[in-house]
């Protein structure tokens, strides 16, 4: 069984992709990860994001550089953004995604366009949604949690913007795939939103 599970960032997809990995006991890939580690190497390499050449070379990171927490932080994510929007990049990190999405026995992947591009075959598609005022605040507590200190209103204009690039590029944007469930978790806590993620994909299969 192939999970996808898209959605905008801090909507909960990924805390919902982990639980639904475990409940299932299927392998789980966070795609936002790889496009997070081109952001990251476009970066190290003192490259531009937006030149569609030094995104490509970028793909080319260490394994390694998976692992490293800088990835999480919002300002890699900007990165991620940026890069995820050309068609190059996306090519390059396609072949990995399918492989794990066909791999036997199955998988949840979490990300934009799984549903869509990586694995449109999946037999059960989530599109998981939250305000952008209830997703801002949710990263907000998480990084002042972690001791970050930042201004609600900078999280929720960057997010707004991320959206808007993510929702409007031309390649593989963010949008609901055809006949996927959609998730909106903007009043729901992490135990209700995975609960109903579950009944989702026991409902495709009654
Ligand atoms: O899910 P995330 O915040 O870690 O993703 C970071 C960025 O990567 C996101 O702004 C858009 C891009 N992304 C993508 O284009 N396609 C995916 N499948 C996953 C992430």
């Amino acid at each position: 069984m192939i999970i996808a599970v898209d959605g905008p960032t801090a909507s909960g997809k990924g805390t919902i992709a982990k639980a639904l990995a475990a409940h299932f006991a299927l392998p789980h890939l966070d795609t936002g990860l790889l496009y997070r580690a081109v952001g990251r190497q476009v970066q190290l390499n003192g490259g531009n994001p937006d030149d569609p050449a030094e995104a490509l070379a970028a793909c080319d990171f260490p394994e390694g550089l998976l692992e490293d927490d800088i990835l999480r932080s919002e300002e890699v994510g900007g990165y991620a953004s940026r890069v995820s929007v050309h068609p190059q990049v996306r090519r390059a990190l396609y072949e990995r995604q399918r492989a794990f999405a066909r791999q036997e026995g199955g998988a949840v992947l979490d990300g934009r366009d799984i549903g869509t591009v990586i694995a449109p075959e999946a037999q059960v598609k989530l599109f998981v949604t939250a305000s952008v005022a209830t997703r801002a605040r949710r990263r907000w507590l998480e990084m002042t949690g972690r001791g970050i200190a930042v201004e609600l209103a900078a999280i929720e204009a960057d997010i707004a913007a991320r959206d808007e690039r993510d929702m409007n590029r031309a390649d593989a944007p963010l949008i609901a795939a055809p006949g996927a469930v959609l998730l909106d978790t903007t009043t729901l806590g992490p135990d209700e939103a995975i609960a109903a993620a579950i009944e989702a994909v026991l409902a495709r299969f009654d």
